[in-house]
C-alpha cells in the first residue's frame, strides 16, 4: 500500500468534513446527553455518515471503525478508525480545540499506519504515516527537547467515567502537580497528543481512552520521534484504556509519576 495516496485520497474528505461541522457554529447543533457528561451533537453524527459514506467509496476493501456506530468488516487486512468529531464538549461551547481524526490500522500488527487529524477552527492539519515524518499543515514537525518534568508542560483529560474513579485521577493529578512546569487540558486527545508530537506538549496521559480517540494521533506521535506506552511502560494497544505519550526523554519519569 502506497501510504502517500492514501493520504491524498482521504485528505479532500476530511476538508470537507471540517467543513461541515464548522457550518454548525452558526446553527442549532442539536446537543443531545449520551450520558452525565458524554455529548453528542448533530455534527457528529453528520460528520461520521460522511466520512463512513466516503470511505466506503475510496476504499471499498477496508475495515472501517467509527465512533458513532457506523462499522464495516472488510477483506484488506486494513481498519480505518475514526472519530467525527474529537473533542465533542469543546465543539458544543466553541472551544475551538476539537478536531476530525482519521486513522488507519493495520489489523495483523495493531499498529496504526497512517493518520489525519484536522483542527478545522484552528485551520491545523497533522498527517503521518508509517516511516513517511510527521507533518503540520506540510511542514515536518519533532518533538520537544525537554529532558525533566520540571520543564514539561503536560497534557490530559477527564474521562466521562470521572465520577467512578476520582480518588485515583486526583492522586495522579496530585503527583503531576507536584513536579511538572504546569498542565493543560484542551478536550481532544488527538489534539492533545498532537501537540506532544509538534513540542507544545511535552507528555501526555489519560486512563479510558478509545481506539477512535488515539488511532491518528499514535502514528503522527511515533513519526515525529515520539513514544507511546500503557501506564506501566507495556507495549501500547489501542484497544486498552491506558495511555502515556511523550516526547521519548521524559517517558521514564512520566510513568514512574503514573504510579498511584
Ligand atoms: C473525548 C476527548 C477528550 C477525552 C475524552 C474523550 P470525544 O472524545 O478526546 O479529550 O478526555 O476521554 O472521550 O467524546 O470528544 O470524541
Ligand atoms: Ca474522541
Ligand atoms: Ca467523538
Amino acid at each position: 500500500m502506497n501510504y502517500e495516496d492514501v493520504l491524498k485520497k482521504l485528505d479532500p474528505v476530511i476538508t470537507k468534513a471540517g467543513e461541515l461541522i464548522m457550518a454548525y457554529q452558526t446553527k442549532d447543533k442539536k446537543i443531545e446527553y449520551k450520558d452525565q457528561v458524554n455529548l453528542i451533537t448533530a455534527a457528529d453524527r453528520e460528520s461520521e455518515i460522511f466520512i463512513y459514506s466516503e470511505i466506503l467509496r475510496l476504499f471499498p476493501d477496508d475495515s472501517i471503525l467509527a465512533e458513532e456506530g457506523h462499522q464495516k468488516q472488510g477483506t484488506s487486512g486494513y481498519t480505518w478508525v475514526i472519530d467525527p468529531v474529537d473533542g465533542t464538549t469543546s465543539f458544543a461551547h466553541g472551544f475551538p480545540f476539537f478536531c476530525i481524526s482519521a486513522g488507519l490500522l493495520n489489523d495483523q500488527s495493531n499498529e496504526p499506519v497512517l493518520g489525519l487529524i484536522y483542527a478545522p477552527m484552528l485551520n491545523e492539519k497533522f498527517t503521518a504515516s508509517k516511516n513517511g515524518g510527521a507533518f503540520l499543515n506540510g511542514k515536518p514537525i519533532h518533538v520537544s527537547d525537554v529532558k525533566t518534568m520540571s520543564k514539561a508542560l503536560i497534557g490530559t483529560g477527564f474521562p466521562y467515567n470521572r465520577r467512578n474513579i476520582m480518588d485515583r485521577l486526583m492522586r495522579r493529578l496530585s503527583n503531576f502537580l507536584h513536579e511538572v512546569h504546569d498542565i493543560r487540558r484542551t478536550g481532544s486527545a488527538a489534539l492533545d497528543i498532537s501537540y506532544v508530537a509538534c513540542g507544545r506538549l511535552d507528555a501526555y496521559y489519560e486512563e479510558g481512552l478509545q481506539p477512535w480517540d488515539v488511532c491518528a494521533a499514535a502514528i503522527v506521535l511515533k513519526e515525529a520521534g515520539g513514544f507511546i506506552s500503557k501506564f506501566n511502560g507495556d507495549k501500547f494497544d489501542l484497544f486498552l484504556p491506558e495511555t502515556a505519550a511523550s516526547n521519548s526523554s521524559i517517558h521514564d519519569e512520566l510513568l514512574s509519576l503514573l504510579k498511584t
